[in-house]
């Protein structure tokens, strides 16, 4: 058994403890430690909301659809604007690829029907094990191989919102956008997907420079949505999220999935004797790793989708801008979501701005660690 050296603080995170909370949780049932299982059913017993009320993703089903024509259009502000240098930060945080930069103006979300003004913190994504599954959300209860998130939080104190609106599920706002295969790469993403070789390893961020890259490349051409109120699709599963789901999704080559299901997650199990950690010198702690397991298949990240959850009593609203026309028309939108599937099957409605660049910007921490301190936040401010 060959030994491997890791980096020692990622080592001592893992087996200190520290990283406790963010660790609790996986995917599959190869993800478990001290005997009991990381899968998404049993969250809940380490994270009581992930069994609460309002929870995410869903499968967004026709039959709970409601088309909204007092919704307009999300208005994507600055959503063309480069970070500080053009640096984004690139992590795999052992759940996912996260990007984050810093900006002088964050891309906000304003407008369609949203409670409150909305600012960029992150993008992630979630796939699956092969290119038939790995979104979140399902469109009458159709899969996507990939599916971003675009996390925003609320601008402002919670006190400049209307009233009836309920701060803390306002917390934030985040657009979904699906991805669907196509033969050929698409190049908006490619520096991002080229990137993801750089972080095969959990908590190594790296920072970019993608000079071309800005989140409009991210953005079907068509903004069509569907929204919801919702939940965090990962542990603490708090019921913060105004959901925006476009209907439109772009494309991805099969390629380029691959190199998503290239990441390491964390290595539970296969870390380290205790005896091999000195804590008082962390930048010398050499780590005896098991090479095999390094190369299990279980420590690959393949599969990182939270199952569809009970829609409840919640409304699903959609908001079309073709809608108007057809006044008349029952909620149709079967037709439509299949026609719009059908469409980006044969890659012909991924089109998102080819011109524009790709982004990869990454953030020490995992959106729960950084979403919980968030509603930690907001608890305290309000
Ligand atoms: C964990 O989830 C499995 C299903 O994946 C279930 O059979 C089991 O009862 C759960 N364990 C607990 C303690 O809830
Ligand atoms: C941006 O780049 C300039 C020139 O290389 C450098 O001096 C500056 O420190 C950088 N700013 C940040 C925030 O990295
Ligand atoms: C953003 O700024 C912080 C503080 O200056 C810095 O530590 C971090 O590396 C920056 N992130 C990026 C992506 O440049
Ligand atoms: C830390 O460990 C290294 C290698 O074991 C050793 O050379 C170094 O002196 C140690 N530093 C301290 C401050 O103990
Ligand atoms: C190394 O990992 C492999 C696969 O996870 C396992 O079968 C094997 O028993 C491990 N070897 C040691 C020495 O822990």
């Amino acid at each position: 058994m060959l030994l491997h050296l890791v980096g020692s603080l990622v080592v001592l995170l893992a087996s200190c403890g520290f990283v406790k909370a963010s660790e609790k949780w996986g995917y599959s049932s190869e993800e478990e430690e001290d005997g009991s299982p990381r899968t998404p059913a049993n969250w809940s017993l380490s994270y009581p909301n992930c069994g609460r009320h309002n929870q995410s993703p869903i499968n967004i089903d026709s039959k709970y659809v409601t088309v909204d024509r007092s919704l307009e259009e999300i208005l994507f502000v600055d959503y063309d604007d480069y970070p500080t240098n053009q640096t984004w930060k690139l992590l795999n945080n052992g759940h996912t690829v996260q990007l984050q930069a810093n900006f002088s103006h964050p891309p906000q979300l304003h407008a369609g029907g949203l409670n409150a003004k909305y600012e960029f913190i992150q993008m992630h994504f979630h796939w699956g094990e092969d290119d038939f599954e790995g979104s979140e959300h399902r469109i009458n209860s159709r899969k996507y191989p990939l599916e971003l998130h675009l996390v925003h939080k609320r601008r402002g104190s919670g006190r400049t919102l209307a009233t009836g609106i309920d701060i803390k599920a306002s917390l934030l706002a985040v657009v979904g956008i699906f991805f669907d295969l196509q033969v050929d790469d698409n190049e908006d993403i490619k520096p991002i997907t080229d990137a993801l070789s750089r972080i095969v390893n959990p908590d190594e961020p790296v920072l970019i420079d993608l000079p071309t890259f800005t989140l409009q490349s991210l953005l079907p051409v068509q903004r069509d949505y569907f929204r919801y109120d919702g939940s965090l699709t990962t542990p603490p599963c708090d019921a913060v999220v105004q959901w925006s789901v476009l209907s439109q999704a772009l494309s991805i080559s099969t390629a380029q999935l691959t190199s998503f299901r290239k990441l390491r997650h964390h290595t539970h199990g296969t870390t380290v004797p205790a005896a091999y950690l000195n804590l008082n010198n962390v930048t010398a702690v050499e780590v005896a790793v098991n090479e095999t397991a390094l190369h299990d298949e279980d420590n690959y990240i393949i599969r990182n989708f939270r199952p569809v959850q009970d829609l409840g009593d919640r409304r699903i609203l959609q908001y079309s801008s073709t809608n108007a026309a057809r006044v008349d028309r029952p909620p149709s939108m079967a037709t439509e979501t299949e026609a719009e599937s059908g469409a980006a099957k044969d890659g012909s409605s991924s089109s998102p701005g080819k011109s524009k660049k790709n982004s990869a910007a990454a953030v020490g921490g995992g959106w729960s660690v950084v979403l919980s301190t968030m509603v930690l936040a907001a608890f305290f401010r309000f």
